[in-house]
């Protein structure tokens, strides 16, 4: 059997050395955790865009750190082998540098062995405290979901020359404060190759471009799950909500029959 993976193996990796890209998955249950592991990806993200594709919400302001811990024990319950991270849900990580650090140890605690959490230098204080609390983390820029009102909206950034700039220096100060692999959402691809080749953590990209060290994308998009119109970066590679429809009326329509049950899947009393 494959060795877990671990931080230093991820912090490691970059496409510019020759390394394979980091694969990284979703899943917020047992079962996706272990089609994540059977299925080989590297990392799983406990996201907090369960509030969106697991729990009905309409962004992912919704999920507190309880909601997060229940989904991350159940991740970690499936000991898979990709390296678990718990994301940092809204307001865990804004309040103050000591409440950060429970709250990334409560994570932990449920199981995570790494958190994300979003946004740039205004982080840094609580980035270095996670960190020097023995907890590694990934970092989240560009597009951050969280930030939805701030931004008017989920809107591709950094698309203006001082925006890009400013990103590279979030990028860059989030890697100084300790950070061993950043997700760069909903930014144009040049400007993700730009902080790829400035950094010498990882990067992780969804909706960046090709030139990103990984990519990440959300189990209900992969496997065509989520309802609505998916963003141009989605690609679907199974159709599994219209699978899901037809096997579950298939067994409506046995128990309206009398199909269902039949003899050999009925207990019977001995003799
Ligand atoms: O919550 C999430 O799923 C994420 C990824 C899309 C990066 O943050």
């Amino acid at each position: 059997m494959p060795d877990s993976v671990t931080v230093p193996s991820v912090r490691a990796r970059k496409r510019s050395r020759g390394d394979a890209p980091i694969v990284v998955l979703t899943a917020y249950d047992a079962p996706g955790a272990r089609i994540a592991d059977a299925a080989g990806v590297d990392v799983i993200l406990v996201g907090d865009s369960l509030a969106n594709v697991v729990l009905g919400h309409p962004d992912t302001l919704q999920v507190d750190v309880a909601a997060m811990a229940h989904h991350v024990g159940a991740v970690a319950r499936a000991r898979p082998r990709p390296l678990v991270v718990g994301d940092l849900p809204w307001m865990s990580y804004h309040v103050s540098v000591e409440d950060t650090v429970r709250n990334a140890a409560v994570l932990v605690r449920a199981g995570a062995q790494a958190v994300k959490l979003e946004g740039g230098r205004p982080r840094v204080p609580m980035v270095e405290a996670v960190v020097a609390a023995e907890i590694p983390v990934m970092g989240h820029l560009g597009l951050t979901p969280q930030s939805v009102h701030a931004m008017g909206g989920y809107k591709v950034q950094a698309k203006e020359a001082p925006a890009a700039e400013a990103l590279l220096l979030d990028a860059k100060a989030l890697e100084a404060a300790g950070c061993f692999a950043l997700v760069l959402e909903g930014v144009p691809d040049v400007v993700a190759a730009r902080v790829t080749d400035a950094l010498g953590i990882p990067t992780i990209g969804i909706g960046a471009g090709a030139g990103c060290d990984g990519q990440v994308l959300v189990f209900h998009d992969v496997l065509g799950l989520s309802e609505g119109r998916a963003p141009k970066f989605v690609r679907r590679y199974a159709e599994l909500a219209s699978a899901a429809t037809e096997a579950v009326s298939r067994w409506a329509a046995d128990v309206r029959s009398g199909a269902f049950p039949a003899e050999d899947e009925t207990y019977h009393l001995p003799g």
